[in-house]
């Protein structure tokens, strides 16, 4: 494993090291050395799709991992939803002092809630900081954003560059056309659609590349990728960046204070083999409140 705290010198690793070394191609695009991270007053934080990539994570000695459900937009390493896996890298850390991040399907104050609740120290947020005023995606792409609810996983978009990368994406009408691509195909040969400036540097934008539309774009943006998680619906304005934060830790404070605090639940059977679950605060019955299970 390369990127121990066990390792000296410094030198970032190619996507090839990392995928020789176990680790899968998506997950870690570079590692480098902790002792030179800690000198910079770094942190060293690898994102994991499931728990054999976590257990690599822990060894290694990472300071964070984040967890990655199916849920998330962009590339998406796992198969497993967020709330199935996320216990289990919780659980499997509990003794390192690793910082464990939830992301996938999560924008608000009820997802951070959520993901503290099954035992994560914090949350990570791609689509819901995408949608913001200090984004840097496209206007049009930001506007998508707030119109579209919903998002498939495939692999349609950038397979020559980054094959074997699976992506989710929101489900626009060119998605929709396109979304059966012949395995063989790839962005390469493809008509050129647009252009882009990335780093300074001028780009073409060929169909079905993995180039998001930035501001620099131009072109046909609605028929280039765009990446989004699944609770994308729930986003509904583009707001600053600060007010996504502010909102955040007042709804997770809220939801705290108003759904688990002085909570009882008492388990009740009741008639269809099904059980009630009575959930009283502050001894008042909250009757709307109950969970079935057959
Ligand atoms: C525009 C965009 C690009 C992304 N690109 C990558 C990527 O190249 N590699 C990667 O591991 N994850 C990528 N992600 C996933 C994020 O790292 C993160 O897991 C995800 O955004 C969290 O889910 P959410 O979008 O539902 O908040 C990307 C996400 C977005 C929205």
């Amino acid at each position: 494993m390369a990127a121990s705290r066990r390792t000296g010198g410094w030198g970032w690793r190619s996507d090839k090291q990392a995928r020789d070394d176990g680790l899968t191609y998506n997950s870690v695009s570079t590692w480098c050395s902790h002792t030179q991270l800690t000198a910079r007053r770094s942190f060293f934080v690898v994102q994991v799709g499931n728990l054999e990539e976590a257990a690599k994570a822990k060894e290694a000695c990472v300071d964070g991992i984040i967890v990655q459900g199916r849920e998330a937009g962009g590339h998406v390493i796992g198969q497993e939803g967020l709330l199935p896996l996320l216990p289990k890298v919780v659980d499997l850390v509990s003794d390192s002092g690793i910082a464990v991040i939830a992301a996938g399907g999560i924008v608000d104050g009820r997802g951070y809630a959520a993901a503290l609740a099954v035992g994560a120290h914090g949350v990570c947020l791609g689509t819901r900081f995408l949608a913001s005023e200090e984004s840097f995606a496209h206007p049009l792409y930001k506007k998508r954003l707030i119109e579209m609810n919903s998002t498939d996983y495939t692999n349609v978009f950038g397979r020559a560059r980054w094959p074997g990368a699976p992506h989710r994406v929101l489900k626009t009408p060119f998605y929709v056309q396109w979304k059966n691509l012949a395995d063989q195909e790839t962005e390469e040969n493809q008509p050129i659609i647009g252009h882009t400036i990335i780093h300074g540097v001028h780009r073409d934008v060929r169909r079905f590349a993995g180039t998001v539309p930035n501001a620099t774009t131009t072109g046909d943006i609605d028929s280039m990728v765009m990446y989004a998680g699944q609770a994308v619906g729930l986003i509904t304005e583009i707001i600053p960046a600060s007010e996504v934060i502010n909102r955040l830790i007042d709804e997770v404070q809220h939801v705290i204070r108003e759904r688990f605090s002085d909570c009882q639940l008492r388990p009740k059977p009741n008639k269809d083999s099904a059980w009630l679950v009575d959930v009283k605060r502050s001894g008042q019955s909250l009757s709307k409140e109950f969970i079935c299970c057959m």
